[in-house]
């Protein structure tokens, strides 16, 4: 079986085609990072009107890579929610509309559900049961895993998602959006031990996160730095990145290692754009080491959104016999542990 995966819940188009046997057989993605560049973040109304201008003529690409027509699909997956409306409604439209025409089911997938199966498409596959840290611009969830849709949610953010964190800092810094993967490069010229920034919620127990403290604790340096120095000089900008990354990498490794213990598990997954962070990688390879166990995510461009995680997610549900309703609904807040277990 071969399916089309749509992706279009945030910034950008991700379109990608899965085969059950032979993994990825062409996928693309389309930043909108330009156009949201000049507002600081994202506006939600240009993202929808951009994935109305790039959805259709990325898939026509991706089915020319592949070297396939649309008679060689079995389903197409999209994008359902949770995200943007308007960008969802896109994704929900074109992939609904197109599968009505070919006459194929149209698979409605959870965007969290597919970052967390993204490792799935790389070589060296985690097995169930497993411990899941997503990390987003929009979630930072602990998810214990025992199979497709058996999802027990752990702990999560109260505030801001570790993503969104970095990027406010990143802001803060002078550095442009989405300023988490700028951010981590300006730290590789930080010193260690220039400040030191609070592990928010560790002292306690839980799985909870808290990281709109952490962006606080950054404008306070700033202000501080800038009153002193008057222009804030390049390797203070550099230090303070490193600090408050070394603060957002210890804290999820705490919780990390905290979640493997009270699960008994060894087996750590991480996804969503935050997984690309070098830092956090290595951390959590050292914890899981340590525990006797080891650290899976994807590669760096399945990462960040990509139409290659839906389609393989799609591919689960559609395997399953999923509901594949054309009424279903763009859902902006659909809560992980709701979805049916296959
Ligand atoms: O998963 P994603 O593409 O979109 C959402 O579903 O939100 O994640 C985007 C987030 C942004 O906040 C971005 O700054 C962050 O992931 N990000 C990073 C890195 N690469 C992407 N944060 C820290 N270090 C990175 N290398
Ligand atoms: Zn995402």
């Amino acid at each position: 079986m071969r399916i089309l995966g749509i992706e279009t819940s945030c910034d950008e188009t991700g379109i990608a085609i899965y085969d059950e046997s032979q993994g990825i057989m062409a996928h693309r993605i389309y930043s909108q990072i330009a156009v949201h560049a000049d507002y600081g973040g994202v506006v939600p109304e240009l993202a929808s009107r951009d994935h109305v201008r790039k959805t259709l003529p990325l898939i026509k690409e991706v089915l020319n890579d592949a070297n396939m027509t649309p008679k060689d699909l079995d389903g197409v997956a999209y994008t359902a929610g949770p995200g943007l409306v308007g960008a969802l409604l896109v994704g929900c439209s074109i992939g609904r509309s197109l599968a009505y025409g070919w006459n194929i089911p149209a698979v409605p997938v959870h965007h969290m559900e597919g970052h967390l199966l993204a490792p799935m498409l790389e070589d060296d596959v985690p097995e169930f049961p497993f411990v899941a840290l997503l990390v987003s611009g929009g979630h930072t969830m602990l998810v214990r895993v025992d199979g497709i849709g058996h999802y027990q949610l752990l702990g999560e953010s109260v505030d801001d998602a570790a993503g969104e964190a970095f990027d406010k800092t990143a802001k803060l810094l002078g550095l442009d959006y989405p300023g988490g993967p700028v951010l981590a490069k300006m730290a590789e010229q930080g010193q260690k031990g220039k400040y030191k920034f609070p592990r928010p919620m560790t002292d306690r127990p839980g799985l909870d996160f808290s990281f709109s403290g952490l962006k606080t604790f950054a404008a306070n340096c700033i202000r501080k730095e800038t009153e002193l120095q008057g222009v804030m000089s390049e390797q203070t900008h550099a230090d303070i990145a490193y600090a408050f990354q070394e603060a957002v990498v210890d804290t999820l490794a705490i919780k990390c290692r905290r979640a493997l213990q009270q699960c008994e598990l060894k087996r750590l997954v991480i996804a969503g754009g935050v997984s690309a962070n070098s830092e956090l990688r290595a951390k959590l390879a050292q914890i899981t080491e340590k525990l006797g166990g080891k650290v899976y995510y994807p590669r760096p461009e399945f990462c960040t959104d990509n139409g290659a995680m839906i389609a393989y997610a799609g591919m689960q549900r559609l395997k399953a016999n999923v509901d594949t309703d054309l009424t279903f609904k763009a859902t902006p807040r659909w809560p992980l542990d709701t979805l049916a277990a296959l």
